[in-house]
């Protein structure tokens, strides 16, 4: 186990550099499955979400070397699933990325059923719907899958919602099915849109021909490609929020501004002095603030993943903020731990919180329920009285690459412990 000791009370100052998508990087890590010549991935995240991918990879007989800082190049010719890592592919809800290629390629594949997080019941039947819908048959035998077509064919799919690794699943499987794909509903997340444009890279044929339908013409072969990951827009929303809620002034670095449309709304809703400037988000002094109301949604919506982050802006607040996370059941977890600090915050429902400010936070002994939790809960250190103790530290970096040095170098004092 091992935990972050922070100390409260600095503002936050100076430049931070954030890193590539980690939900980028898994679908398209995923499609390098789906060739037998090189792919080089720049702007890759040095975070453990990638590394245990890359492990699973490399069970399947995948040659993956880091050859740059952020680059990775992969090639997958002599990829066999004989010695596939099965309880690495059990631990990581991800994993379920690689049905959709591994089918396409393979035409059979068996692999465990997919564990992962704890921010609630994440079904995987949109992803077989759609498998099944383009040719696969689908058997289930204890907790394992086996899907097996006699070769995928161009379909019509309609999600049953928009689902954002079933709509990657069912693109990656579409582009080497015979004929024509249209699928509706589709999830067009920046990181979807992402795995489009490297998957085009590499020779597919993917048009967006309407809101949230995609069609794909199916293509013989793909080949190698190189591709730059779209910076992390939950990492630049997560600095954000921390910049404002300790009131310093911070400019993040590289940004696609488009991606940050709903995210930048809400912050100027609560009064967070912001400015695009190049490639930069700068955030300025703000105060005060203003309490908001917020409910997730699919993109263009606010995402899921920066929920946590805005209830501890919440929490410096003047007024009532109302947090509506209608998509998870589990994901307010962390609210228990702001009222160990002192939040005034009333969970409504699985899904619902209220959370009443300002009120001053107290540094406490607390722990990291998941990702987005855990680099909730650091911001919540950094506007603390005293130190706290923030334990399962290591959750964080499954998402967020060195966030306690980069915190650092912004004046903050944090330090991990193992
Ligand atoms: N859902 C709805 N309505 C919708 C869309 C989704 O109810 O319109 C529900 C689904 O039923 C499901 C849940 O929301 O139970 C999650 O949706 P989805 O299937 O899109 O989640 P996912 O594909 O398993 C990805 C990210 C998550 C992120 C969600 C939502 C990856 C590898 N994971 O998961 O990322 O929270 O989309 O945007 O891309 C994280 O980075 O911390 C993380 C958990």
């Amino acid at each position: 186990m091992s935990q972050f000791l922070i100390k409260g009370g600095k503002k936050l100052n100076g430049d931070v550099e954030v890193g590539g998508m980690k939900n980028a990087a898994a679908p398209i890590l995923a499609a390098t499955l789906l060739t037998s010549d090189d792919c080089v991935i720049d702007r890759v995240p040095r975070i453990s979400d990638v590394e245990k991918i890359i492990e699973i990879m490399k069970s399947f007989g995948a040659k993956i070397e880091w050859t740059g800082e952020h680059q990775l190049t992969v090639n997958c010719a002599n990829v066999n699933l004989q010695n596939v890592d099965k309880k690495m592919v059990k631990s990581m809800r991800a994993s379920i990325l690689f049905l959709g290629p591994l089918l396409a390629r393979f035409k059979e594949v068996t692999l465990p059923e997919p564990g992962g997080c704890i921010i609630g019941n994440r079904p995987i039947d949109a992803h077989l719907f759609a498998l099944q819908k383009l040719g696969a048959e689908i058997s289930r035998e204890k907790e394992f899958f086996h899907l097996k077509t006699t070769g995928l064919k161009g379909a019509e799919i309609i999600l049953p919602e928009f689902s954002v690794t079933a709509t990657e699943n069912a693109i990656m499987a579409a582009v080497l099915a015979d004929g024509i794909t249209m699928i509706k509903l589709a999830a067009t997340e920046p990181h979807v849109q992402d795995l489009i444009s490297f998957l085009n890279k590499m020779g597919a044929k993917i048009t967006e021909t309407g809101t949230h339908t995609l069609k794909i013409n199916g293509v013989k072969k793909l080949n190698g490609a190189r591709y730059e990951l779209i910076p992390d827009q939950i990492e630049i929303g997560t600095f954000a929020v921390a910049a404002a809620a300790t009131h310093g002034e911070i400019s993040i670095h590289p940004i696609v501004a488009e991606h940050l449309d709903k995210i930048l709304s809400v912050l100027s809703s609560i009064g967070v002095n912001w400015e695009i400037k190049d490639d930069a988000l700068l955030i300025h002094h703000s105060h005060p603030l203003r309490a908001f109301k917020l409910q997730t949604m699919p993109y263009p919506g606010f995402p899921t993943d920066l929920q946590a982050p805005f209830g501890v802006l919440a929490t410096q607040c003047q007024g009532t903020s109302l947090i509506h996370d209608p998509l998870f059941e589990g994901r307010l977890g962390h609210i228990n731990e702001l009222i160990k600090m002192g939040a005034n915050a009333v969970i409504c429902d699985p899904h619902r919180v209220l959370i009443t400010g300002p009120t001053p936070l107290y540094g406490q002994e607390i722990k990291s329920f998941d990702l987005r939790a855990g680099a909730t809960m650091i911001i919540a250190g950094l506007i603390a009285d005293g130190e706290t103790i923030l334990n399962e530290a290591e959750i964080v970096y499954r998402g967020y690459e060195r966030i306690d040095e980069k915190l650092r170098a912004l004046d903050a004092e944090i330090n991990f412990v193992k």
